[in-house]
C-alpha cells in the first residue's frame, strides 16, 4: 500500500477546534472520505474543513462513503464492506483521511469503518487523530466542570431502554448524555428516580460551537420548565451536586 488510512476527529463545529495535526493531514491526503447519513444532505463535517480545502494547492478526491443511520444490521455490513474496499482500493494510491465529527473514538461512524477494515484488510495502513469531542466542548460552553476531584463520569447514549438509563444513573455522580433522543423532560423523571435531586445541576448544550448554539444551564428543578425543541446535536450534563457516590458507600461522609 502506498497510503494510509487515517481518521481525523474535526471536533464539535468551530473550524478553529480543528487540530494542527488534523489541519496538515487534510492539507495533504489524496483523498478525503466524508461519511453521509443520506445521499442530499449536507455533510456537517466536510462544511467544517471548507477553508483548508480551499487553502490546498492540489485538491483532494472527495469520496463520500454513505452510512444510513439504521439498525438493519444486514444493510449495515454490506455497506460497511463496500466502504472498506473503496477504502482500501483509494489507499492504493494515496492517504485516505475519513472526517468525522468530533474524536474519531468516541461513537463515530469511523469506528464501524475501522473495524472493518482491521478484519478484511489487514494490510492497510491506519492512523487515528484524536478531536475535540463534543461532551468536553459542551462542557467548556456551559462552563460545567466533567469532573472534579474523585467524580466519576458515566457517558450515557440517550437512546437507550430508560430503565437501563435510571439503573445506569442511580450508582453515577455526573452524567453526560449524548445522541440525545429524548426530550430533556423525559429525562428528568429518569433522573429522579435514579436519586437526583432538584438542586443537581444540568447543562443542555445544542449546536456546540456551531451558529445556532444554544446553551442552557441550571438546577433540575429549571429544566423542568426549560422550552427547547429536541435536537440530535445535543448534549446534556447533569452533576449530583453532592458527595461522591463511592465516599457515601465507603462510609467516609453521611
Ligand atoms: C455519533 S455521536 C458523535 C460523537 C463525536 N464523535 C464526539 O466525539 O463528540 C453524535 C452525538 O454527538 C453529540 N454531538 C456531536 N456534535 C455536537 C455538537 N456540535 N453539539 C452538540 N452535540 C454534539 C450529540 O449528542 C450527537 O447526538
Amino acid at each position: 500500500m502506498v497510503g494510509k488510512f487515517i481518521g481525523i476527529g474535526v471536533g464539535p463545529g468551530d473550524p478553529e477546534l480543528i487540530t494542527i495535526k488534523a489541519a496538515k493531514a487534510l492539507r495533504a491526503a489524496e483523498y478525503i472520505c466524508v461519511p453521509k447519513s443520506q445521499v442530499h444532505k449536507p455533510s456537517m463535517a466536510l462544511g467544517m474543513i471548507k477553508q483548508i480545502l480551499e487553502e490546498r494547492q492540489n485538491p483532494a478526491e472527495i469520496v463520500e462513503l454513505l452510512f444510513p443511520m439504521t439498525k438493519d444490521e444486514m444493510n449495515n455490513r454490506k455497506l460497511w464492506s463496500e466502504n472498506a474496499a473503496i477504502v482500501s482500493s483509494k489507499a492504493k494510491k494515496g492517504d485516505v483521511a475519513f472526517i468525522t465529527l468530533g474524536d474519531p473514538m468516541l461513537y463515530s461512524t469511523f469506528l464501524y469503518l475501522y473495524e472493518y477494515i482491521k478484519e478484511t484488510f489487514p494490510g492497510v495502513e491506519m492512523e487515528i487523530i484524536p478531536g475535540v469531542t463534543s461532551l468536553t466542548a459542551a462542557a467548556a460552553r456551559a462552563k460545567l466542570p466533567l469532573a472534579e476531584r474523585e467524580e466519576v463520569v458515566t457517558i450515557i447514549p440517550s437512546d437507550l431502554d430508560p430503565a437501563i438509563i435510571e439503573e445506569t444513573a442511580r450508582s453515577a455522580d455526573n452524567l453526560v448524555f449524548m445522541k440525545c433522543a429524548y426530550r430533556i423532560k423525559e429525562l428528568i423523571p429518569i433522573l429522579k428516580k435514579a436519586g437526583f435531586t432538584k438542586d443537581a445541576k444540568i447543562a443542555l448544550v445544542k449546536r456546540c460551537t456551531l451558529p445556532k448554539e444554544k446553551v442552557l444551564v441550571g438546577k433540575l428543578s429549571d429544566a423542568e420548565n426549560w422550552k427547547v425543541k429536541k435536537d440530535y446535536f445535543s448534549v446534556a450534563i447533569v452533576k449530583r451536586s453532592q458527595v461522591p457516590i463511592h465516599w457515601k458507600k465507603n462510609g467516609e461522609q453521611a
